[in-house]
This record gives C-alpha cells, sequence and structure tokens, in this order.
C-alpha cells in the first residue's frame, strides 16, 4: 500500500508539473496519471518512448539491493521515490547531483556491453551490473578522486569518441601479422575493454598505471572470471628509471595510447611521460591520445595556469612540446590535432571545455628521438 501510495503521488507530481486545469478533461487527467506511473516504473523506457532521448543522464542509487529492484521490475530501472525526485529534477534543470553512492551514465547500453562481454555471468541484470559500477566508483575515489570516478565517466568508453579510433581499428585488421596497444593511465581498463570489444585480441593489448588498485577494482567492476584477461602493469611514467623498469617494453608497441593523464601534470611532467610514450612506440607506429586542451585566442589562456591544475596547451603548443620531449623533427613526423567539447563531463567547469585529441605517426627512424629520451631520462 506504501508503495502504492508512492507511485500514485509520483504520478501526481508529473500532472501537477503541467499545471493545467483539468476539472473539464477527465481523460488528459489519467492519460497525464498513466504516463506519470509509466514514468515512475521505468523511466528510461518511457522517456524514450515518449521523447526519444537516449543518452540523458542514468541516475541509479546503489544502496538498494537487487531484490527491492525486482520487486518494482518491469523492464527497465526502478526507483525509490527519492530517486525519482532526483531524477525529474536532473531532467527538468539539467543538474547531475552527485551523490556519494550513485552512477551516472550517458552511455549505459554501451557500459553494458562491455560488461556482457567480460563478466563470467553475461545473464546478469543491468541492475546489478550499475551496482558493481557504483562499488568500483565508491571504492575508486578512496583509491584517487579523479573527475572520470567522480562522476562516473570511468565506467563509460570513451576511446571510440577520438578521431583516430577508427584508423587503428582498420589498420589492425588489415595487417596479415599481429598489432599491439598499450594505454598508459589505463585506470581500470575501461577503453582497453572497448578496443576488445570491438575486436581487438585480449592478447595484444596492455594496461600501464601507476595505481595497480585500479587494476583490481577494474576486475571486480567487469565481474572477470578465468578466462584470458587484459595484462595490466604498475608503472610511474614520470620515474626517472622509466627506460630501464621497462626494459622489455621499449619499441614493443605498434599503437601508444593515453587519455585524461597529461593534463594532469605541469609542463615539465608532461615532457617527461610523452618520452615514455616515445620509449614504448615501435619505431613508424602511432603515438595518440587526448587530454584537457585550450582553444586558440585570450580566452583558452586564463585556464593555463590555474592554481593546482596541469598545464593546458593549445592543438598547436602540444605539437611543441612533443617536438621537444622527443627530439624529432617536424618533417619526421606526422602530427594531427582537433579540438572538440568535453562533453563527456557531468558537470560543465570553466577551465576544462575543449579536449585535444591528437595523433603522432612515429618517424621509422626514432634512434635520434630514442637517445635523446635516454640522455634526458638518466
Ligand atoms: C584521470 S584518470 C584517466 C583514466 C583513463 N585513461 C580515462 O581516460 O578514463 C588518470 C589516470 O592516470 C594515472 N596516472 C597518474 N599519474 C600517472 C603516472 N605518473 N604514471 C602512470 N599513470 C598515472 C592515474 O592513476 C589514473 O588512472
Amino acid at each position: 500500500m506504501e508503495s502504492a501510495g508512492n507511485v500514485l503521488s509520483a504520478a501526481l507530481l508529473c500532472c501537477a508539473l503541467l499545471t493545467r486545469d483539468f476539472s473539464r478533461h477527465p481523460d488528459s487527467f489519467f492519460l497525464n496519471c498513466a504516463v506519470g506511473i509509466l514514468l515512475y516504473n521505468d523511466l528510461k523506457g518511457s522517456l524514450k518512448r515518449f521523447c526519444g532521448w537516449d543518452n540523458w543522464p542514468c541516475v541509479v542509487e546503489t544502496s538498494i539491493n537487487d531484490k527491492e529492484l525486482a520487486l518494482f521490475g518491469g523492464g527497465g530501472f526502478s526507483l525509490t521515490p527519492k530517486q525519482f525526485d532526483t531524477q525529474l529534477f536532473s531532467i527538468l534543470f539539467n543538474k547531475v547531483d552527485l551523490e556519494p553512492d550513485s552512477v551516472f551514465l550517458k552511455r549505459l547500453d554501451d557500459t553494458l556491453r562491455l560488461h556482457k562481454k567480460f563478466s563470467k555471468n553475461s545473464n546478469e541484470s543491468s541492475a546489478v551490473v550499475i551496482q558493481r559500477i557504483g562499488d568500483a566508483r565508491r571504492t575508486g575515489i578512496r583509491v584517487a578522486p579523479h573527475t572520470c570516478i567522480r562522476e562516473s565517466i570511468f565506467a563509460e568508453p570513451r576511446i571510440d569518441h577520438h578521431f583516430q579510433h577508427q584508423e587503428v581499428q582498420e589498420t589492425r585488421r588489415s595487417r596479415p601479422y599481429r598489432m599491439t596497444l598499450v594505454d598508459l593511465g589505463c585506470c581500470m581498463g575501461t577503453d582497453l575493454r572497448k578496443l576488445v570489444v570491438d575486436g581487438f585480441p585480449v592478447l595484444d593489448i596492455m594496461g600501464l598505471d601507476i595505481e595497480n588498485r585500479f587494476f583490481d577494482i577494474g576486475r571486480l567492476m567487469y565481474n572477470e572470471g578465468d578466462t584470458p584477461s587484459i595484462k595490466f602493469k604498475q608503472t610511474d611514467a614520470l620515474d626517472p628509471l622509466f627506460c630501464e623498469r621497462n626494459a622489455r617494453l621499449e619499441s614493443k608497441f605498434d599503437f601508444v595510447h593515453s587519455a585524461n593523464v597529461l593534463h594532469l601534470f605541469q609542463t615539465e611532467g608532461q615532457l617527461a611521460f610523452i618520452r615514455s610514450m616515445a620509449f614504448l612506440v615501435k619505431p613508424g607506429g602511432l603515438m595518440w591520445g587526448r587530454q584537457v586542451g585550450l582553444a586558440n585566442g585570450p580566452d583558452g589562456a586564463k585556464y593555463k595556469h590555474e592554481e593546482g591544475k596541469g598545464t593546458r596547451f593549445t592543438a598547436g603548443e602540444f605539437k611543441e612540446l612533443i617536438l621537444d620531449a622527443t627530439g624529432w623533427r617536424e618533417e619526421d613526423i606526422v602530427y594531427r590535432s582537433g579540438l572538440v567539447a568535453y562533453s563527456e563531463l557531468r558537470i560543465v567547469k570553466p577551465g576544462k571545455n575543449w579536449v585535444l585529441q591528437w595523433s603522432v605517426r612515429v618517424p621509422f627512424d626514432k634512434t635520434p628521438g630514442a637517445r635523446r629520451i635516454t640522455e634526458l631520462v638518466e
């Protein structure tokens, strides 16, 4: 009875929002009531049905258990009255409330696809997956409260937003030999898992990160079984002894990727990080990545040296940084870049308007750069 009351009150809330006089239109009143009940029981499905919205923020509290979710059932996610209010508020006012126990997903279907591929139980409900993402978020924040973890972005694939993604997959498919890829600063490995879902052989990719607890949190989040998994290795890309400690990885990878890491560092740190990427990549291979960037012009520049933040660069400045770091000449590399709106963020921040996507085709003779890299880290 109590839940029936909650359903009705939420439905009436929807009607009330229309602020219309229904006294002479009881049919409209009951129609709105029915829509309200549908919204309450299956918010996402109903919004898709009525408005065609597929990627609106999904807010699901992970503190409710599976049994409670099953009770409300009905195909989509079922919400408690408090959650319903949060949802409605988010949608109406375009605001996402980052509660500590909540998960916010923009790409729900793509996210669930990753779990279906890696989980030892491919038939598990979406609610169970969301609950595990919530657990990973809570634990991950305690390890390091990166924006991508606080805002649940870590659980969503993003590598396919990069202009280079499709070409990388096509190149790999077209070659008669195996090609390898490493992600530097891979966190829980979501981008790597996306590559696997899109066909990259799991044995040909590797994740590196300074924080090995993220690897375990990732394995738990994806509920991995005994099937061959992605290799992960703990390493500090800024370590002056990076080359010695990773000697076996020198020039090992056709593709060296890094996302949302460089902007954490000041310029000196970024130079060291790029040298580590250059150390890992094969001659003639590809380095590619993305991080918060700057638009050309006076507006962007003021965020460059914001207190406590890493340095941001325009596309042109970043090319110079790569040349500085590696010792390669401009005519020996192919540098491509694009500045795109940072649309994955849940909360808009003035210093994070732009993502700089970039790629560098590495020279076939990378010796001058490699020699300088070794000299510079010694
Ligand atoms: C903001 S997260 C980005 C994670 C992931 N690449 C993504 O795009 O969602 C930054 C990641 O870089 C890692 N990291 C920070 N400093 C690092 C370093 N010196 N060497 C290697 N990884 C580092 C962090 O542990 C974290 O996993």
